[in-house]
């Protein structure tokens, strides 16, 4: 499974891939608008900026929501730098776009997915990434993790080459979940990757190691 980190916050992307085990990045406009980040130029820096520490995929989102927009965009976006995957929301445009990427080489992240048939739709079109949104699923009382099962399941029956990219993951419980679900891909906040070190067996086990070192070795 590949660890991307789902931040536009440059010291946690660093923190992340200082720890040797990140594969990429995803972003969104929210997340630039949370790092204060506005306005084509900016935004467009950021993103080289992120790829210049993350070694692998760096999704970056368009904004336009039709067709021909989201080609110009998406074309701009994937000349920034050769990590730059180009996020594309699930609308009718977009997997229409998200074929024409395909065709041309340029990687995809199919966004704010939220069913089995659209991922079918995604697939067919090529997509390189497919992102579920998990979490926001689980506010609604819905249950997101049953959606990553469903569409480990449709894509294995097809062999479809989409990667499934747990997105909207909130804890590390999460990320545990999606790698039991089969994801090929889970992105998720700094704080559940951090998370997943902790075990009070381990800290207590390492405390007792050092004390009996420090007891065999006295002088
Ligand atoms: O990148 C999209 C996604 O991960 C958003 O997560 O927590 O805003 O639902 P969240």
């Amino acid at each position: 499974m590949k660890f991307f980190i789902d931040t536009a916050n440059l010291a946690q992307i660093k923190e992340a891939a200082e720890l040797g085990i990140l594969d990429g990045c995803t972003t969104n406009p929210s997340l630039m608008a949370k790092e204060g980040i506005t306005g084509d130029k900016n935004v467009w820096n950021h993103y080289k900026k992120i790829c210049e520490i993350v070694d692998g995929d760096v999704s970056a989102e368009v904004i336009s929501t039709d067709y021909k927009g989201m080609i110009e965009e998406g074309k701009k976006l994937a000349k920034l730098h050769k990590n730059i995957v180009v996020k594309v929301p699930m609308i009718k445009d977009g997997i229409r776009a998200i074929k024409y990427f395909t065709d041309n080489g340029i990687k995809t992240n199919c966004t704010l997915v939220f069913s089995p048939g659209q991922a079918i739709l995604a697939a067919k079109a090529g997509a390189t990434y497919l992102s579920p949104f998990v979490g926001r699923l689980d506010d609604i009382n819905l249950d997101g993790m049953e959606l990553i099962h469903q569409i480990r399941h449709i894509y294995d029956n097809y062999q479809f080459e989409t990667q499934i990219l747990a997105a909207s993951v909130r804890s590390s419980l999460h990320i545990v979940k999606c790698a039991e679900a089969g994801a090929d891909v889970v992105t998720c906040p700094l704080s559940s990757i951090m998370g997943l070190f902790t075990h009070p067996l381990t800290d207590k086990g390492l405390a007792q190691f050092l004390a009996d070192h420090a007891k065999a070795n006295q002088k």
